[in-house]
């Protein structure tokens, strides 16, 4: 096994050893606009948080050497607490002693030419992690960035680390630049170089197509460059050829660095919308907006869809819903779990807020889970801690409100009454749906899943068959129960019949339903107030035929005996 690693890892790195040239990348001319633009109008400071120093160097190359781009061409140092600072150009120059950041800065004030400097991690002279900051280099920034503005000739600093980390005394001379991760042609063209400069060894057999290319680079989409480049290698390597298969070996690399950020977990699921009973409703609208974010819909110029909220009764199946969501639109589901945010076990609350979203961003088509939402979100005028979760939620909004990436949010919530009204203005989800009980249409559905799920093995049927009369029958005894409640009275009958060593019989099912008091019957007053909360704001996820025999009346709502007779939310045809 350990001889068979090692093979591979040698033959990755033959791969890898393969390139002779230096790729040029395809340039994201954006982000190429934003930041000449910036150098061109003197901003002293622009901080780039991102891992992919060399690709930021390569860009940082190109606006200081093309006229048509920056109008004055500038010189490029680096610097590094390694080497000091290094001036680029054909042979790169040292500048010697300069690793001190307080004498590379002395070197960058006298320096008298049009330049742009690249300092790489300087965060940690920033106080990063609770560490201690750098008094002096601090104070010396900012004593320096009303010369670097007023000075001759144009001078830029760009500091760059892979996470923002910024003392407060620089905030207002420092401009924070998103540098998104490579795109779709960036990705191609690392991968048809790779192609090229492996195709004539005869080593690697190569099956591929444009079809299958783009499969591939869709597949790695959300890595840097040379974490794409690291995955066709190996995905080369391990079995010698490249071809259609390894779109999953891609898409592992993937899962693997969104487990490291922390706050988001990938989520694997087989469920998928036929274990979902009732919710038709939501489940029409989820199934009308399938690959709305596909090129196709371009044509209709439809907007990617933002997302929906999903509130109700617990135990009725949001949760469940919003897992199914992903093999319905085959996108990978991420959940964002709130209470890490706030933890600060990774990093800051905003980082990690920021991270999560741009991580989404980045495997982006994707679906990004909220699950209890109101645990993080509730309170936000203040939690306490100086409107740190204030500023989550802006940063959430503006976010939701502004996302250009497809990037479907679902979010659960059960209280809704602690959800900020901010939360549910138009434009922020494009629906939200209420889970109620469910109808005695819906009961039967969801019995029928569970039944057929747990009883395959006919040993222990003997002469019980899930017939229509039975589960109308038990549907039409269990009025109030959830979803859940309903999922244990099956497992609770077969308890019965594996207790005695038997086959299961009707019976079993009628005493697990007698012996629950389902909990509507003790949340009979919550399930009125969040009812009429919905019937104002929520789409019924119920859809009208499954409906029709209840009421939904808000006026009937006065006796509390009749929450079983009425349903909440707006009726809806969708
Ligand atoms: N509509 C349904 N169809 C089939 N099974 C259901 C349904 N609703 C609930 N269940 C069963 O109950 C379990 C719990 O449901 P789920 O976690 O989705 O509820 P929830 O609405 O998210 O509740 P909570 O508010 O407590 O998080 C599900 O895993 C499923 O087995
Ligand atoms: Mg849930």
């Amino acid at each position: 096994m350990l001889n068979k690693n090692k093979d591979l890892l040698t033959r990755t790195e033959q791969i890898r050893l393969h390139k002779t040239t230096r790729r040029s990348f395809i340039l994201n001319n954006a982000f190429i606009k934003h930041l000449s633009d910036l150098f061109k109008a003197r901003f002293s400071y622009i901080y780039i948080p991102t891992w992919e120093e060399n690709r930021l160097e390569d860009i940082l190359k190109k606006i200081s050497t093309t006229k048509e781009i920056i109008k004055t061409e500038r010189d490029l140092y680096t610097w590094t607490s390694t080497k000091g600072l290094i001036k680029k150009g054909e042979k790169n120059e040292l500048v010697s002693n300069t690793k001190d950041p307080m004498k590379a800065l002395s070197f960058i004030e006298k320096y008298e030419n049009p330049s742009v400097f690249m300092l790489k991690d300087f965060h940690v002279f920033f106080g990063y992690n609770n560490s201690q900051p750098d008094p002096n280099v601090i104070r010396r920034l900012r004593d320096l960035s009303p010369v670097i503005k007023n000075g001759n000739s144009p001078k830029n600093i760009v500091f760059t680390s892979p996470v923002v980390c910024l003392p407060i005394e620089l905030q207002k001379d420092m401009t924070i630049l998103e540098f998104d991760l490579p795109a779709y042609e960036d990705i191609m063209k690392v991968l048809n170089d790779i192609i090229d400069q492996n195709k004539d060894t005869g080593k690697i057999k190569f099956e591929i197509n444009d079809y299958v290319k783009e499969r591939l680079v869709k597949a790695a989409q959300g890595l840097t460059l040379q974490e794409a480049e690291n995955a066709f290698a190996r995905a080369m390597a391990h079995d010698g050829c490249l071809n259609i298969k390894d779109v999953k070996v891609i898409f592992e690399e993937k899962q693997q660095i969104i487990r490291k950020t922390g706050i988001l977990e990938f989520i694997n699921t087989e469920l998928n919308m036929d274990d979902v009973g009732g919710l038709e409703n939501l489940k029409r609208w989820l199934t009308k907006r399938n690959k709305s974010w596909q090129d196709k819909a371009k044509k209709y110029s439809i907007p990617a869809p933002k997302g929906v909220l999903i509130t109700g009764v617990p135990g009725c199946g949001k949760s469940l819903v919003a897992k199914s969501i992903s093999s319905m639109w085959q996108l990978p589901l991420l959940r964002l779990d709130m209470g890490r945010i706030f933890q600060g076990i990774v990093g800051s609350s905003e980082e990690n807020m920021r991270k999560a979203i741009s991580t989404a961003e980045a495997v982006a088509p994707s679906i990004l889970w909220i699950d209890e939402i109101e645990k993080g979100f509730s309170g936000s005028g203040g939690r306490g801690d100086s409107g740190t979760s204030a500023r989550i939620f802006g940063t959430f909004l503006t976010w939701m409100q502004e996302k250009k990436k497809p990037v479907f949010v679902v979010a659960t919530a059960n209280n809704i009454n602690a959800l900020p009204s901010e939360f549910l203005r138009k434009g922020r989800f494009d629906e939200i749906f209420f889970v109620d009980i469910p109808t005695q249409r819906e009961r039967e559905a969801i019995l029928l899943v569970h039944l057929v799920k747990r009883l395959k093995n006919k040993d222990i049927l003997g002469d019980f068959k899930i017939s229509k009369n039975f589960v109308e029958k038990l549907a039409s005894i269990t009025e109030g129960f959830t979803g859940a409640e309903l999922e244990q009275i099956v497992i609770s009958a077969l308890f019965e019949g594996f207790s005695e060593e038997r086959n299961i019989r009707p019976d079993d099912f009628l005493k697990a339903v007698k012996d629950t008091i389902p909990l509507s019957e003790t949340m009979k007053e919550n399930i009125l107030s969040i009812r009429s909360w919905a019937n104002l704001r929520a789409v019924s996820a119920t859809s009208k035929e499954d409906r029709k025999d209840y009421s939904d009346n808000i006026e009937e709502f006065e006796t509390k005996e009749d929450i079983y007779q009425n349903r909440g939310g707006r009726t809806l045809d969708i």
